[in-house]
């Protein structure tokens, strides 16, 4: 069975071939330099972004692959959550292709698309509890199958990827800002008294970071200095951090925060089982080093077996959206043409 997957949903318009559980080919296209300017996200841009993009990045993967668009028997595509207009652009796109080619239509969850990633890369095994931590999303699920998943716990304001976006704001690094402050925290170590490990002492299974983000810009307005004077270039983040300890230690301080209170949760939804056989971290905060690091003692300690994708699975794409369409297929799903977008909530 072969594949195509189509990622449009907030600002990285992807498209992959996936053929009998192999990633053959992907493309992908990053709006992050275009949104930077603002500091975040512009829907209006990002999906006028897609228009653009999608067409050439069609033709070149048809070029690479030697394909035709009527060798695909599945088409997959993220159906939400994400900003309305960038997954209609996606949407129409797979729907006209569906229809013109007879391919079977999935429209397939972007969240789950991230937990069933790894796949594509190990094999899965269920039931598995996974830890979703994205720029939109932080959540826990008990996975009993590709596609039985159960919400346990989610954030109850901003998302992990949000809390670091927002502090690299703070601090005058260019967006999407998660990656410099995992880059400057590695040069630093962290201060257990610098910031709070965020609404850890409750008895739930839900994460909060806004408290852990206003320590944070606390901090930085009783010392000014944190924040760079001028935005610097993405390859210059490295070596400021080197000049500056202070700035080293916030984000290191802030990286060990947020990896703390996603694996206190995460023990806790594994102590209340069932047995997970896996323990599935995905989403742009599991490239997050310090995650990587305390979740994979997280794993040791409670005798699960941790799966992490490799970095660029870990951040938007179409691979897994084309994976989770091939799991779909199999397991016999299908939509109809009326498939609509699922901007946020249930799918
Ligand atoms: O999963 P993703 O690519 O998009 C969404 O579905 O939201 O996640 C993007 C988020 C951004 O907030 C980005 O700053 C964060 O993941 N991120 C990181 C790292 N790499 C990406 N956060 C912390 N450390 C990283 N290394
Ligand atoms: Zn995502």
């Amino acid at each position: 069975m072969r594949v195509l997957g189509i990622e449009t949903s907030c600002d990285e318009t992807g498209l992959a071939v996936v053929e009998e559980g192999q990633l053959i080919a992907q493309e992908l296209a990053t709006q992050g330099a275009m949104h930077s300017v603002f500091g975040g996200v512009v829907p209006e841009l990002a999906s006028r972004e897609h228009l653009r993009v999608l067409d050439p990045l069609w033709q070149s993967l048809l070029q690479r692959t030697g394909l035709a668009p009527e060798d695909f028997d599945v088409v997959a595509v993220a159906r939400g959550p994400g900003l309305l207009g960038s997954l209609l652009v996606g949407l129409g796109f797979a729907k006209g292709l569906a229809l013109a080619t007879g391919a079977r239509l999935i429209g397939v969850n972007h969240l789950l698309g991230h937990l069933l990633a790894p796949g594509l890369e190990r094999e899965l095994c269920f039931p598995s509890l996974g830890v979703l931590v994205s720029g939109g999303h932080s959540q826990l699920y008990a996975l009993n199958s590709p596609t039985e998943a159960t919400m346990l716990g989610s954030t109850l304001d901003d998302a992990a990827g949000e809390a670091f976006d927002k502090l690299a704001k703070l601090l005058n690094l260019p967006y999407p800002g998660g990656k410099h402050i995992d880059e400057l925290g590695a040069l630093g170590v962290p201060d257990p008294e610098l910031l709070p490990i965020p609404y850890v002492d409750n008895r739930n299974l839900d994460f909060s970071f806004s408290g852990l983000k206003t320590a944070a810009a606390q901090h930085i307005q009783r010392h000014p200095d944190l924040r760079l004077p001028a935005m610097p270039d993405v390859d210059e983040v490295t070596e400021i951090g080197r000049q500056r300890p202070e700035l080293s230690r916030l984000c290191a301080s802030f990286n060990h925060a947020v990896a703390r209170a996603l694996c206190i949760k995460a023990k806790r939804a594994l102590e209340r089982g069932p047995q997970a056989r896996q323990l599935i971290v995905a989403g742009g905060v599991a490239a997050n080093s310090a995650v990587r690091r305390e979740m994979a003692s997280l794993a040791q300690e409670m005798g699960v077996e941790l799966v992490l994708p490799s970095l660029s699975l870990c951040t938007d794409n179409a691979a897994m959206v084309a994976y989770t369409g091939a799991l779909f297929a199999e397991a016999g799903l299908g939509h109809d043409l009326d498939l609509e977008a699922v901007p946020r909530g249930r799918q």
